[in-house]
């Protein structure tokens, strides 16, 4: 089933995102609903928050940009540490359409997550994983890639934003990565 994904304005993206107790039939077809929108969107990043549920959960993947890659859930992710080196990228986010803009971010982290059958993980993640994990993770912290760019470009993407708010600017599929 297509959800419906939530764009920047809406309240959602901006609550705070809650613990999964268990991990159940209910939560597995979500999850299968949001790899459902992830793909019909074209994305390869999505948050729970992003589809109006506020859970510690994202799920992610990069196959369509390395064959290695598959789909990955990430299910109460905890980020313990971010690597000194940083790198920079342009970031696009389905909850914020037609807007890309570089974004800063180091370039390792460790994060210890749940899989889909209550597994616990704890990875040091490098790379174009890192990056898509800390967009991710960020949408569950209330965080948009927007926020973390310099006011400056800020005041020059701020119509544009209003416009999406306002309606004006819907999701659509990108050429550009979007998470
Ligand atoms: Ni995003």
């Amino acid at each position: 089933m297509l959800l419906e994904i939530q764009t920047y304005g809406k309240q959602v993206l901006r609550t705070p995102t809650e613990e999964i107790p268990e991990i159940n039939d209910e939560l597995r077809s979500f999850i299968s609903d949001m790899f459902e929108t992830m793909y019909a969107a074209e994305g390869i990043g999505l948050a729970a928050p992003q589809v109006d549920k506020s859970l510690r959960l994202f799920i992610v993947d990069l196959s369509p940009m390395d064959e290695s890659e598959g789909r990955r859930v990430f299910v109460n992710p905890q980020i313990t540490a971010f690597g000194d080196e940083k790198d920079e990228y342009e970031e696009g986010c389905l909850s914020i359409p037609t807007i890309h803009e570089i974004v800063t971010r180091p370039t390792t982290i460790r994060i210890t997550y749940q899989d889909l059958d209550g597994n616990a993980y704890d990875e040091e993640i490098d790379g174009f994983l890192a990056r898509v994990i800390q967009h991710e993770y960020d949408h569950l912290e209330k965080t948009l890639f927007v926020d973390r760019l310099s006011s400056l470009k800020k005041s020059l993407i701020k119509k544009t934003l209003k416009k999406i708010a306002s309606g004006e600017i819907e999701v659509e599929a990108s050429e550009n990565f979007q998470l």
